[in-house]
């Protein structure tokens, strides 16, 4: 059975509401895009806008970044937290170099074999740089489509977990219009950031409220469902 269509309203809703002016949206190139997404996993917006220019006039390219001692990696990533990220930025860079001649691969399934690259990110990259029709699942997306969907199931659940990513595939856009992928990724990341929030979701300022299960059901804070125990 065909999926509702989030993907129409979301995608108009970033073009009128969502952000379009961050240093990362202005470039289909895949380093600036993949540097942007690895410091965003576990760092505030804010705090990567200072941090994102130091990095890449010190390292404007992927073969600059490969070429550097890991210690220079490390000082500009100091403040940062969660080393291994950076060490991981270090590694992928290298197998950038080595296994794909300099060029960051075009699709996600193969920039997840990447160092520090999981679905998601290979995900949220394909898009942004391929217009790639493939999902993004992490942590603020999971709640916008759990809440959406109603989808209740476990999530620590391997195979529910799979479900979902398979809900999420069914949810994307049908069009091949370049722009839509990275207008509707965008627009999934910016509605868990600023409208579906964990507490207190303004369900009145979502494109999809009238789609939303959870929304129907009157207690969209339910969701996304944790392991019960
Ligand atoms: N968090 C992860 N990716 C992001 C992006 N492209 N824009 C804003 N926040 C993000």
């Amino acid at each position: 059975p065909a999926s509702v269509d989030i993907a129409t309203p979301v995608v108009r809703w970033q073009a009128d509401h969502g952000r379009n002016h961050l240093p990362w949206q202005q470039t289909r190139d895949p380093y600036r895009v993949w540097l942007s997404e690895i410091m965003l996993q576990q760092t505030q917006v804010t705090t990567v806008l200072d941090y994102y220019p130091r990095f890449l006039a010190r390292f404007p390219d992927v073969a600059a970044l490969a070429a550097a001692p890991v210690d220079d990696v490390l000082a500009l990533w100091s403040g940062l937290g969660y080393y291994s990220r950076a060490r991981n930025l270090h590694r992928c860079a290298q197998q950038v170099m080595s296994v794909h001649g300099g060029a960051f691969p075009d699709t996600a399934e193969v920039l997840a074999t990447l160092p520090g690259i999981g679905r998601s990110t290979a995900g949220a990259i394909a898009a942004f740089c391929f217009s790639q029709r493939v999902p993004i699942l992490d942590a603020n997306v999971r709640r916008v489509l759990t809440r959406v969907l109603g989808f209740g199931d476990d999530l620590a659940v391997a195979r529910n977990e799979r479900l979902l990513w398979e809900r999420a595939e069914a949810l994307l856009p049908n069009t091949h219009l370049e722009e839509a992928m990275p207008r509707y990724t965008q627009g999934l990341m910016d509605l868990g950031a600023g409208v579906c929030t964990p507490r207190g979701p303004r369900c009145g300022a979502c494109p999809v409220e009238a789609l939303c299960q959870a929304r129907r059901e009157g207690e969209p804070e339910r969701y996304p469902v944790k392991a019960r125990k």
